[in-house]
C-alpha cells in the first residue's frame, strides 16, 4: 500500500494569491500529490499531502522553482502552522470562556468540536484577507467567528467583511459603479508597474503574436485584461471604422488602428475614466497623433454614437461584466452598418450553472466570472439583437489558475477571492469564446 505523508514548503516570491494558484497548479501536476490544503502567500508556505512513496521533497521543490519561486522544506523544530494556530485559538477560546463565564469542562468539549473547523476556516481567512487587502490579523476575526459559533454567538463573514448577503442583490447601477471603481483603481496603480498576477502576464504573451507585441506600448500591455485577441479574427481592412467596446488601456484599439490605417477610424469606449486616460497615454506612446484614435467614457449599454456608421465592433472580455447584455448587443446592432460585423472575445459557462452559485458570483464577487451566463443563452442574446451568421471561432476552457485569476479580475486587491467551494463547482465549465456575427 502507498504511504501518505505531509510536507510543508517555505516559498519565497509567492506574493499574491495568483502566485499561490501557480504554485498549487504546479504541485498538483506531480503524480502522487493528493492535495495542497494550505498555500498562503502571507505566510509564504504550502502544505502538501503526498500519497505516493516515490515523490521526493527535491522533486516538489523543483516544480515550485520551475514555476518561478524559491522553495525549501520548512525547517524542523519550527512549529507547524497548524499547531501554532491551535495554540492561538486555545488561548482565544479560554479568554472567551472567561468572558462568558463557562466552566472549564464545557470549554474543553466545545473546543474539541470547534478547533478543527476553526483551523479550516483559518485557511479561508488567508484568502479573505488577501481578497480584501486587509491584514491577516483583521481576518483572524473570521476565525473567531467559528469559535463564537461554539457559544451560539454568530458573527459571520458578511458582518466582518461587509459583503452583501444574498437577499440584498446589487442593482445594475451598483454593479457598474463597482466595476468602474475596481478597474479605475487597477489602472491607477498598475499602469507603470504592470499586472502583479503572473497568470495574467502569461496570458497576454500567449494571446498576442510577437509582431503584435512589438507594436504595443508599455501602458497598454501593463493594463491588458482581455481573454482573447479580437483583432486577430476580425479581418480588418484598410479604411474601416472600428469600435472597441470596453477598450481598457487600448491594447486592441492600437492593433486595430494599425490594421485600418490612417484612412480608417477607431473609437474606444469604456466606462472607467481612468482607463480612458491610460488609453490616451498608450496612444501617445504608440506614436499616434491624438486624432488617429478616438475614445470616450461611455457605457456600452447606452452609447453616444450614431446609427449605422461602423464596419466592425470588437470587444475583449467586457460584455461579461455588463449586467444588461441585451442592451449592449442592441447598441452594437444599432451602430453597425448593414453588413457590419462583430468580432468578440468573452467568457461564458459551457452549461447552465446552479443559479444560487451564479448569484453569489454576481452579488458578492462581481469579478469577471460574476456576469457569466451559459454560452447558449449568450449567443441567443446576440441572435435576438438581430445578428446572423454567428460563428464560434475558438473555445478555451480555463485552467484552475486562469479561473482564479479571471474570477478576481482586475486583481485580488480589488475583488474578494470567491469561495473555493464555488470555484470548484464551476471549474472546467468556464470558457473563453471567440465569435463573429453579421448584421444582415
Ligand atoms: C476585463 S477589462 C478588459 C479591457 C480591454 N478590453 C483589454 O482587453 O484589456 C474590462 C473593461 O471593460 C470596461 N467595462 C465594463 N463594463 C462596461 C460598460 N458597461 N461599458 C463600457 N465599458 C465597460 C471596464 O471599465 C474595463 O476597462
Amino acid at each position: 500500500m502507498e504511504k501518505s505523508r505531509e510536507l510543508t514548503l517555505k516559498i519565497e516570491g509567492m506574493n499574491t494569491p495568483c502566485c499561490t494558484e501557480e504554485v498549487k497548479e504546479a504541485l498538483l501536476k506531480v503524480k502522487g500529490v493528493k492535495r495542497v490544503p494550505i498555500c498562503c502567500p502571507k505566510r509564504g508556505i504550502a502544505e502538501i499531502e503526498i500519497e505516493a512513496e516515490e515523490v521526493t521533497d527535491e522533486q516538489l521543490i523543483k516544480v515550485v522553482e520551475e514555476a518561478g519561486f524559491k522553495a525549501k522544506v520548512k525547517e524542523e523544530g519550527e512549529e507547524g502552522e497548524l499547531q501554532a494556530l491551535m495554540k492561538k485559538f486555545e488561548i482565544e477560546f479560554e479568554k472567551l470562556a472567561q468572558k462568558y463565564n463557562i466552566p472549564q469542562k464545557e470549554i474543553e468539549e466545545h473546543w474539541n468540536l470547534v478547533k478543527k473547523e476553526a483551523a479550516e476556516v483559518y485557511q479561508r481567512c488567508c484568502d479573505w484577507s488577501l481578497g480584501h487587502g486587509m491584514a491577516i490579523k483583521d481576518a483572524e476575526a473570521y476565525c473567531q467567528s467559528a469559535i463564537l459559533v461554539g457559544f451560539g454567538k454568530f458573527l459571520w463573514a458578511e458582518q466582518i467583511f461587509k459583503v452583501k448577503p444574498k437577499e440584498q442583490q446589487m442593482t445594475n447601477e451598483e454593479i457598474k459603479n463597482l466595476v468602474a471603481s475596481r478597474y479605475g483603481n487597477f489602472a491607477e496603480k498598475y499602469a507603470l508597474l504592470g499586472n502583479p498576477c503572473p497568470i495574467r502576464k502569461k496570458q497576454v504573451k500567449e494571446l498576442y503574436s510577437e509582431k503584435e507585441l512589438s507594436l504595443l506600448p508599455k501602458t497598454a500591455l501593463n493594463l491588458a485584461l482581455g481573454c482573447g485577441n479580437p483583432v486577430s479574427f476580425a479581418n480588418l481592412k484598410s479604411g474601416e471604422v472600428v469600435i472597441d467596446f470596453g477598450c481598457g488601456a487600448g491594447i486592441d484599439l492600437i492593433l486595430a488602428a494599425h490594421k485600418v490605417g490612417p484612412k480608417g477610424r477607431v473609437i474606444g469606449v469604456d466606462l472607467t475614466p481612468q482607463m480612458i486616460e491610460k488609453e490616451r497615454q498608450s496612444e501617445a506612446e504608440a506614436g499616434f497623433p491624438a486624432a488617429r484614435v478616438e475614445e470616450q467614457v461611455s457605457d456600452i449599454e447606452k452609447l453616444e454614437l450614431p446609427d449605422s456608421f461602423a464596419d466592425v465592433v470588437i470587444s475583449n472580455c467586457v460584455i461579461i461584466l455588463t449586467p444588461n447584455k441585451e442592451a449592449a448587443y442592441r447598441e452594437a446592432f444599432r451602430i453597425l452598418k448593414p453588413g457590419g460585423r462583430l468580432a468578440i472575445s468573452d467568457m461564458v459557462f459551457s452549461e447552465k450553472i446552479d443559479p444560487e452559485i451564479t448569484e453569489r458570483f454576481q452579488s458578492i464577487w462581481a469579478g469577471v466570472v460574476g456576469g457569466a451566463i451559459a454560452e447558449k443563452d449568450y449567443l441567443e442574446i446576440v441572435e435576438k439583437a438581430g445578428f446572423g451568421q454567428i460563428k464560434v471561432v475558438k473555445r478555451h476552457f480555463l485552467t484552475p489558475g486562469e479561473l482564479f485569476a479571471m474570477s478576481t479580475c482586475p486583481g485580488t486587491e480589488f475583488v474578494p477571492s470567491p469561495d473555493p467551494k464555488d470555484l470548484k463547482v464551476v471549474q472546467g465549465k468556464v470558457v473563453s469564446i471567440k465569435f463573429t456575427a453579421i448584421k444582415p
